[in-house]
């Protein structure tokens, strides 16, 4: 079987060629299946095609920002946002040291969108790095949700080699953290 982990990779050079509805549809299940806090399920998705709000969405990028031209070249971009009062919270009150159970739970959900695109032929890079608030404007994201990410969504039109990794014994700790 094809390793998806393995072979899932950051893409931000897309071919001229529109993503088929049925495969979006599986993208979404593949999001919907995701584990999230309590099963609160605090994602919202929008999905953003027009080629105009995506030249919008670029200009928020920083122009050092590896992803800008992919926003312009992607058929589809993918605006991660959730409820953050949804995760960790209990009658509205914060239970653990955490604050921000909800980012955990996007994360979740954006790695299940991206190891799903992979098993279809699609390639995806997620970005965190934009103006926020401008996006969320431009988007009509309501109060109470906030937009946290993107990811952009295509045929890959490269195949970049695999950026360095840890190796196992360097960040896998054996019966206590081990610091040596
Ligand atoms: C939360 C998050 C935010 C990211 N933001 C950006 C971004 O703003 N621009 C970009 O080009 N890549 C972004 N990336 C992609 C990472 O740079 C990439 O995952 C990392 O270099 C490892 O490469 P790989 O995904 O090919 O394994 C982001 C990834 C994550 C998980």
């Amino acid at each position: 079987m094809e390793d998806f982990i393995l072979h899932r990779r950051s893409i931000r050079r897309f071919q001229d060629k529109a993503v088929e509805v049925e495969k979006m549809n599986q993208l979404y299940e593949a999001a919907r299946w995701a584990p999230s806090w309590g099963n609160q399920q605090c994602c919202e998705l929008v999905v953003i095609e027009d080629p105009e709000m995506r030249g919008k969405l670029a200009a928020l990028l920083s122009a050092k920002n590896p992803a800008t031209k992919s926003f312009e070249q992607a058929p589809v971009i993918i605006a991660v946002c959730g409820m953050p009062k949804k995760s960790g919270y209990y009658k509205d009150q914060q239970v653990t040291r955490y604050e921000n159970w909800f980012l955990y739970d996007l994360g979740i959900v954006s790695q299940n969108i991206c190891l799903k695109a992979v098993e279809l032929g699609l390639g995806t890079v997620i970005v965190g790095s934009f103006d926020h608030d401008k996006a969320e404007k431009l988007l009509s994201v309501p109060d109470g949700c906030e937009l946290v990410s993107f990811i952009v969504l295509g045929y890959p039109d490269h195949a970049p080699s695999p950026p360095k990794r840890k190796t196992v014994p360097e960040f896998v700790h054996f019966g206590k953290y081990s610091t040596q």
